[in-house]
């Protein structure tokens, strides 16, 4: 490009010194218009029209004269435009290092943003549990105040009567108190084995545990409470003779919760079913009954703790709503799963899975003791 333009200017130059006159002396001008909007520098347009000037006066010469004079005019050239182009050399140089410089930056900003970003999240992280724990704590206090603010009245019914020397009906009301303490020493126990299957405290034995013996128990051990509510507790269908990965404690507390809960909510006359079934590796056991169903805008704080629907809505109020928070947390440390179904006015089906229990050498895939073998 510099080249044809050279020869293109220096013609053009050589026609006006040949007399052409103004025609030549604009294409002359117009080719150094050209060359400017092509990005030529100033500098580069001047070494142009020296070249283009040079070769029209070598032309002129004698042909003798001509090689001396192109070599001294190259010689010339090339003097004068090395420093140029070593300026040029120089920019490009300090702009490579501008250029550095700038990703440099560039990356320190993203990396201060970054940090930034972080910085925000666990503020809002540590202000979300600071949250948390403010609604826990105004929960507990007002689950612990119910059934002391009526241990602390029927007390103080009772002492009266005793300081004014009648005695009548201190017997029920010692009943009350007697009830509510009651409630209170499990609503605390249940609170402090909620906090150590949290906190990881909790020891959970993991071994082979066969499972149809374990239902059986549970259907026993509950049987008396469902009778409270005139729920019948059955075992439905075959239970599979398999062995899961579980603590036998915690999987009875889970039962427990669930059967209890079933014959809470089941209207009298109810039975309430458990079965299990087996897939490859998972065993499931569900709990159903025909019960009023879960409200719909509760189901996503079923497993919350304290969590209630509204008792109004099924029987009146009993427990503290940790029970089904305790499940899960106990579910989750066996490696398992819980979820329910539930249909308004039909029922409630809760069900969990808990890993098979695999043969000799094999390892379970539990939370915990993940290492267990059997012991043959
Ligand atoms: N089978 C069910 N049918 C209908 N509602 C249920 C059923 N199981 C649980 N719920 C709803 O979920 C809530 C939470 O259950 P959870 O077992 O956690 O607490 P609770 O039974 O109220 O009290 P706790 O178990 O501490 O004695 C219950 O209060 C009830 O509103
Ligand atoms: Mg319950």
């Amino acid at each position: 490009m510099f080249r044809n333009l050279t020869e293109a200017y220096s013609m053009a130059l050589e026609d006006y010194l040949d007399g052409a006159g103004e025609a030549a002396l604009l294409q002359a001008y117009q080719l150094g218009r050209r060359a400017v909007t092509e990005r030529l520098g100033v500098l580069e347009m001047a070494a142009i029209h020296q070249e283009a000037l040079v070769a029209v006066l070598l032309k002129m010469l004698a042909p003798a004269e001509n090689a001396r004079v192109a070599r001294s005019a190259s010689e010339f050239f090339s003097e004068v435009l090395a420093p140029f182009e070593m300026t040029q050399r120089g920019f490009r140089e300090a702009n490579a290092i501008l250029e550095n410089l700038n990703s440099e930056l560039k990356q320190r900003v993203e990396n201060v943003l970054k940090e930034y970003e972080a910085a925000r999240d666990a503020l809002e992280e540590s202000k979300r549990l600071e949250r948390m724990k403010n609604e826990l704590i105004s929960v507990v206090s007002h689950e612990l105040r119910t059934p002391l603010t009526s241990i602390h009245g029927s007390l103080e019914l009772v002492l009266r009567g005793v300081e004014s020397g009648g005695t009548a009906g201190a017997g029920s009301l010692l009943e009350i108190a007697y009830r509510n303490s009651r409630r209170l020493v499990r609503l605390v126990n249940e609170m402090l084995d909620m906090q150590k299957i949290e906190s990881g405290d909790a020891v959970f034995e993991i071994r082979p545990t066969d499972l149809w013996p374990m239902l059986g128990h549970a259907i026993e051990a509950n049987q008396a409470y469902a009778e409270q509510w005139q729920v019948r507790l059955a075992l439905e269908g075959e239970v599979p003779r398999v062995r899961v990965a579980a603590d036998p404690d915690r999987l009875m507390q889970v039962l427990t919760n669930l059967l209890s809960n079933a014959a809470k909510f089941s209207p009298p006359g109810e039975t309430v079913e458990l079965r299990a079934s087996t897939s490859d590796d998972r065993v499931r056991v569900s709990v159903t009954d025909r019960g009023p169903g879960i409200p719909v805008e509760f189901r996503p704080r079923v497993f919350q703790k304290f969590a209630q629907a509204d008792p109004s809505a099924t029987r009146p109020r009993e427990g503290s709503g940790l029970g089904l928070s305790i499940t899960k947390a106990i579910v989750d440390r066996l490696g398992g799963r819980i979820g329910f179904e539930s249909e308004i006015g039909r029922g409630t089906t809760f069900h969990f899975d808990l890993p098979r229990w695999r043969e000799a050498g094999d390892e379970v895939d539990a939370a915990g003791v993940s290492r267990w073998q059997l012991p043959f």
